[in-house]
């Protein structure tokens, strides 16, 4: 058993009083490159990392559905009434709204409630997708329980629907495909308009680099703000120049969409074009083993994140430019923006000392004090 599963077992237990049927473990993400471009129907490059949210799960012969976690050990209520109502708050929305996303396109899947219990090693609230991980292992669970045999995307399909609808926060679906399509020491390479996946294999161990997280502990929110907002200044600006979505366009289009656009649109615009291309160049670079190139594009990445899609923050900023200042193959913010974490492509010796260096930096500047960790691309969501 691995610590996730006994300490999961152990409140399963505890709660219920008797055994799960099973376990299923679901991993959170960092992304390399390819922000704001999913919902526009473009490319990202997410790995699963190796924190993840492990469930215990018993099927009940009757319409209750009990949920508990191990930070929040009060058993919350429901039953499948309120699913379909679709009648939850707080962090039951999680595994209650794919319940629901199940139900919604499988009307007699789930004809049975359910006992269940959640721990979890991703940090919440970091932009590592705390949630994406606990909706894919309920996903793969329910899935595996009620012997329906969905597709990794159809899984993905399903935890998007619950955030969009049940958590009601406006997202793609990167984070959800990244939990389910993770392969270890790969990168995910997803094209979020037809969902085909290549698995892209990194070799960050072979290069002896490692990826240093800094989780600046600013935090974010997307079901409300500036997340939301990017969004619509991204369909307006697709409306304008007259495509379906921003996938559509090229950098070749750019001189014409600066003629039509108001220059707010128009950034927003240009970072969403070149983040794609940015994506694609970086597939091409990670294949032929040009580290030195995907560093560089993952450089260029913040600075349009920075200027033109304005997403970043200062705490984000620092962590990059200590990180560059210290010789980097490469660093950006990854995420959603307004807080989070920020990443770095380092020489295995350097992540200590660089780790140590943002920490003075923050110290200096009064700010939080950040948490940097490194993480290395892992497995996607299965049972235990
Ligand atoms: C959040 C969302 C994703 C994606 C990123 C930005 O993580 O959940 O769908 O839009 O922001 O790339």
């Amino acid at each position: 058993m691995t610590a996730g599963t006994a300490s999961v077992a152990d409140l399963f237990r505890r709660a219920y009083s008797t055994e799960p049927q099973g376990f299923w473990r679901a991993p959170g993400r960092v992304n390399l490159i390819g922000e704001h471009t999913d919902y526009n129907d473009g490319f990202v490059l997410p790995f699963a990392i190796d924190r993840a949210t492990t469930i215990a799960l018993r099927v009940r012969d009757d319409d209750r559905i009990r949920l508990t976690s191990t930070f929040d050990e009060q058993v919350v209520e429901s039953d499948l009434a309120a699913v379909d109502r679709r009648d939850f708050a707080g962090w039951s929305a999680y595994p209650l709204g794919v319940t629901w996303a199940i139900g919604e396109r499988h009307p007699d899947a789930v004809r049975h409630g359910f006992d269940l219990a959640v721990d979890s090693d991703v940090p919440v609230g970091a932009g590592l997708s705390s949630s994406a991980a606990i909706e894919m292992a309920v996903a793969v669970a329910l899935d595996d329980v009620l012997g329906l045999g969905l597709g990794r995307a159809d899984l993905a399909r399903i935890g998007q629907r619950a955030e969009n609808i049940a958590v009601g926060a406006p997202t793609g679906i990167m984070d959800q495909s990244a939990s389910v399509f993770g392969e270890r020491d790969a990168a995910v390479f997803l094209d979020c308009r037809s969902l085909a996946v290549e698995q892209v294999p990194l070799g960050f161990d072979a290069a002896g680099l490692v990826l240093l997280v800094v989780d600046t502990k600013v935090e974010h929110q997307h079901a409300t703000g500036g997340y939301r907002d990017r969004r619509e200044a991204c369909e307006r600006g697709a409306a304008a120049m007259g495509v379906a979505a921003l996938r559509d366009l090229s950098v070749d289009d750019l001189p014409r969409a600066r003629t039509l656009l108001d220059d707010v649109t128009y950034r927003r615009v240009q970072h969403v074009v070149t983040e794609d291309a940015r994506v694609l160049d970086s597939v091409a670079a990670l294949k032929s083993g040009d580290l030195r190139r995907f560093g560089a594009l993952m450089d260029a990445s913040h600075v349009s994140m920075r200027d033109d899609f304005e997403i970043s923050v200062p705490q984000l900023d620092a962590v990059v430019e200590t990180a560059q200042a210290a010789g980097a193959v490469g660093a950006r913010m990854t995420g959603g923006g307004f807080g989070g974490c920020a990443i770095a492509l380092v020489p295995a010796a350097d992540a200590e000392p660089l780790a140590a260096a943002v920490l003075r930096v923050f110290a200096e500047r009064g700010w939080h004090e950040p948490v940097p960790f490194t993480v290395v691309p892992s497995d996607g969501a299965r049972a235990v």
